[in-house]
């Protein structure tokens, strides 16, 4: 049957609400509710014998895959190395026996990942494949197959397939660091608790669709705009600033909060809005001294926190979005959303063609 847009203007606006449910619907089938514990759907790969981890995506598949990184390293201890398949197919990457090799895709056929896939096969990798369209070349030729349950993705920009992939991407990484007795039974439950939460979670970040849609005025106007975030949610600024570039035609950066001072601070005037994503927990005090740093210069601040994050630190900008208090280890799932929302009201202000931007493919066959 034809997917239709229902209600909804654009296929992009669907996708983003229907995060609550599809991340649900992709959690149900890693995490038994019974026991609070993490299955994935093929155990029967031994993964506690993984001595490290390469994570190969492109676009907002990569951006997953580096919150990943963050998930991988802090839970199950394992080191993990990182690269869009562009870049890791041609430079001689270093594959030693015992490695996972973990690609993650929507559509399962870009062909830079695809390429990289095989490559890694080659040099005897365990191949693990996270991806969206389970009839893909991806799915058929790995050794670890983890399905997202996001449903078609038609808007161009992906939206749903992503915070599917984190999903999955935590619940692995849980599963790694219980392998690797990282993780005791009662800290394992607690994880699939905050897992189980993601989905309300997303549905309460939805609540601020309209409170969004009125600031985008505030961004339209822009040449530049930039995004900072820390840790796990410093993906999470690149991913804002490509979604926006991709629909909106604005040109946008995303930078590690801590590396402002060394380069797009000279970028900062009151003509610059810089989008901040700080929820708060240990690093939030850091991101905030780095704000204080962009007010100095005029900068005009967004802050995507929770209320204590704005509390604290919400006076003076031009405007802010708030966030449910959350685990730091769904906030990359939940502040997706304002991310993909404040993109998509710009877009709308601009007038373009959200789920067909100008020279963007949803899947990229060529090389
Ligand atoms: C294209 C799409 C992006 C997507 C990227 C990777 O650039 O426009 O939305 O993130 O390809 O696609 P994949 O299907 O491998 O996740």
């Amino acid at each position: 049957a034809a997917i239709e847009k229902g209600n909804y203007r654009h296929f992009m606006q669907k996708e983003i609400f229907e995060q609550p449910t599809v991340v649900a619907q992709t959690l149900n089938s890693y995490i038994r509710q019974v026991d609070q514990s993490v299955a994935l759907p093929q155990i029967d790969y031994d993964l506690s014998q993984i001595n490290r981890v390469t994570i190969v995506a492109c676009g907002t598949s990569y951006y997953a895959g580096l919150v990943a990184k963050y998930w991988f390293e802090q839970f199950a201890r394992l080191p993990v190395d990182i690269d869009v398949a562009s870049e890791f197919r041609y430079r001689d990457p270093v594959l030693e026996p015992g490695g996972l090799a973990l690609f993650i895709s929507q559509s399962g056929e870009t062909a830079d990942t695809l390429a990289a896939l095989r490559h890694c096969r080659a040099e005897g990798q365990t191949i693990a494949v996270v991806v969206n369209v389970p009839t893909s070349s991806m799915a058929r030729e790995a050794d670890l197959l983890l399905p997202t349950h996001a449903g078609p993705e038609i808007g161009v920009a992906s939206t749903k397939a992503f915070t599917c992939q984190l999903a999955v991407l935590a619940a692995l990484a849980a599963n790694l660091a219980v392998l690797r007795g990282r993780l005791g039974r009662e800290e394992e439950a607690e994880i699939v608790r905050h897992l189980i939460e993601a989905p309300a979670c997303l549905n309460a970040a939805l609540d601020y669709d309209e409170a969004i849609s009125e600031m985008a005025h505030l961004i339209a106007p822009a040449r530049d705009v930039l995004y900072l975030g820390r840790g796990p949610d410093y993906p999470l600024a690149l991913e804002g600033a490509l979604k926006l570039k991709e629909i909106s035609y604005i040109h946008a950066e995303g930078y590690a909060s801590g590396e402002m001072k060394h380069g797009p601070i000279a970028l900062i005037d009151d003509a610059v809005p810089v989008i901040v994503i700080a929820p708060s927990g240990p690093l939030f005090e850091k991101t905030v001294s780095n704000m204080q740093e962009v007010s100095a210069r005029g900068g005009k601040i967004v802050l995507i926190s929770d209320a204590e994050g704005i509390a604290d630190a919400g006076e003076g900008c031009i405007a802010t979005i708030e966030m449910p208090r959350v685990h730091p280890l769904i906030a990359p799932i939940v502040y997706a959303v304002p991310v993909q929302l404040l993109a998509y009201h710009v877009a709308c202000v601009k007038g373009t063609d959200v789920d067909q931007p100008r020279n963007l493919a949803k899947s990229v066959t060529v090389e």
